[in-house]
């Protein structure tokens, strides 16, 4: 049997289950070190005045502290950057599992720095955590893209997005103080990266290789099919097989895509652009100034105990991906991308003016409050979870790699900016910060409704065929192409 509507299996469950460590990693590690904040900072001045015999100066700790938490974000632009070195030769599974090396090797240096009183190798921990984390979030979704059905595609890939949210929320409980936040436990905490990554790089040899990896890159066609009958649970998986053949088929005639061919050639434009575009979507949106900062905002406001509110977030953060991983396979991408871009544009006006007159009216604070939940939710009823793993959508295998290699870097890079740019914009602004996102926000909320097409439910080659058509060959000739690429490039 070869139906149209294919199920979840066990196989293809417990490799999404091995994959999805690598995302719950990444999330870890962007919420961890928002609550120790203080006491990494005193750690930081002890270490100083042991070596210089003077109090660190406030502006110097500020800075250090700034460049320990955004390094993780450089560690990330160059791992994004780099999968398509490892993917295009070594295929998907076998770079995530070694990747975990470099897991274990940065949660090392983080946990060991404390003893060796050396804030250095905290840096260089988290710069190496953070090449790890460039280099999951690319093989993740190309992984979970090449070895769902059609009919699942959206909904796994969504799967990356909740372990991410699981991972910041798992990091922002067990940073509370009486956890593992404390002066003499913080280095247990950063360290527990190492975990997942064990575990990852043990189970991962037991789940399959891509199938398409197989097939398409390797014309191993015995063993994709072996693959794809485990995955599928199903003797027959003619129809499946027939589809991937006919991407390889087309890419034989396709010379190897390069970053800049991306860019050049009409048939990838547009759907680079999208990518892009969509990265920048979810970065700019804010979401990571709430993420970064949120404890401070919520102070502002009035809040008692402002790491609950924190946390408060975090659970709605994660309960409204999983509303996201029902619906999109129902509602298809576009719609949820552009609810939740124009949701979100509406909390920031109300997050301001409650901002704004909250000095007047302490109980508008509340409203504060409930707008800031409503914006972390409407983040991932789309912005959130779609920008992972359209990507993956959008392209052939053959320019596949590069193409996740460009928007990784994309989301990395506006990632970077916002947490280096929101604490001096804030500082300028006060609480009109947020309406430099609902600008943004409404910007690509009209990108999205012009440009973004609907990928739900569809086969890759029947996307890559729109933009070949939209390229401006005849649709005919979009079906049979034969590419004419420069591949000196
Ligand atoms: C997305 C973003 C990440 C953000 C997270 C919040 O995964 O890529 O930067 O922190 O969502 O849930």
């Amino acid at each position: 049997m070869d139906s149209k509507e294919k199920q979840l299996t066990f196989r293809l469950a417990f490799a999404v289950t091995v994959a999805a460590l690598g995302s719950l990693l990444f999330g870890f590690n962007i919420g961890v070190m928002n609550a120790p904040e203080q006491i990494i900072k005193d750690f930081f001045n002890e270490t100083w005045m042991g070596r210089s015999g003077v109090e660190i100066e406030k502006a110097t700790l500020l800075t250090l502290w700034s460049f320990t938490v955004a390094i993780f974000t450089v560690g990330g632009m160059v791992g994004s950057l780099s999968v398509g070195l490892f993917v295009n030769r070594f295929g998907r599974r076998n770079p995530m599992c070694l990747n975990n090396l470099l897991a274990v090797l940065g949660g090392a240096f983080m946990a060991m720095s404390k003893d060796a009183s050396s804030y250095e190798t905290l840096i260089l921990g988290r710069f190496v955590i953070g090449l790890y984390c460039g280099l999951a979030t690319g093989f993740v979704p190309m992984y979970l893209g090449e070895i769902s059905p059609t009919n699942l595609r959206g909904a796994v890939g969504t799967i990356h997005q909740l372990a991410i949210v699981f991972g910041i929320l798992i990091s922002q409980v067990l940073g509370l103080n009486f956890i593992f936040g404390s002066e003499n436990r913080w280095p247990i905490l950063l360290g527990l990266a190492i975990i997942p990554a064990v575990v990852q790089a043990l189970a991962l040899p037991f789940c399959p290789k891509s199938p398409r990896f197989l097939l398409i890159n390797q014309t191993k066609e015995k063993e994709a099919k072996d693959v794809l009958k485990q995955l599928r649970g199903v003797e027959d998986v003619g129809t499946e097989m027939l589809e991937m053949k006919e991407e390889h088929r087309r890419m034989t005639q396709e010379p190897k895509v390069s970053i800049l061919q991306l860019f050049r050639h009409p048939n990838y434009r547009q759907a680079i652009i999208i990518s892009i575009v969509l990265q920048l979507s979810q970065q700019l949106s804010g979401i990571n100034a709430v993420f970064y900062y949120s404890t401070g905002i919520f102070s502002k406001a009035g809040v008692d105990q402002a790491e609950y509110a924190t946390i408060g977030a975090g659970v709605v953060n994660a309960a409204f991906t999983i509303v996201s991983l029902f619906l999109v396979e129902r509602l298809g991408r576009r719609l949820l991308h552009l609810v939740g871009l124009g949701g979100m544009a509406v909390c920031t006006v109300i997050m301001t003016l409650s901002l704004h007159f909250m000095t007047k009216a302490p109980a508008v604070s509340y409203l504060a409050i409930i707008a800031f939940f409503g914006f972390v939710a409407f983040f991932e009823i789309g912005p959130g979870p779609i920008p992972w793993f359209i990507v993956a959508e959008l392209f052939s295998q053959g320019p596949r790699p590069a193409a996740v290699a460009v928007a990784g870097c994309s989301n990395w890079t506006s990632n970077f900016l916002v947490a280096m740019l929101f604490p001096f914009a804030q500082e300028l602004m006060g609480p009109f910060v947020f309406l430099i996102f609902t600008v943004l926000l409404i910007f690509f909320t009209i990108f999205t409704y012009f440009r973004v097409p609907e990928t739900k439910g569809r086969t890759f080659d029947d996307i890559a065929s729109e933009f070949r058509v939209k390229a401006g060959m005849k649709p005919e000739a979009a079906e049979n192409i034969q590419l004419n690429t420069d591949s000196s490039v």
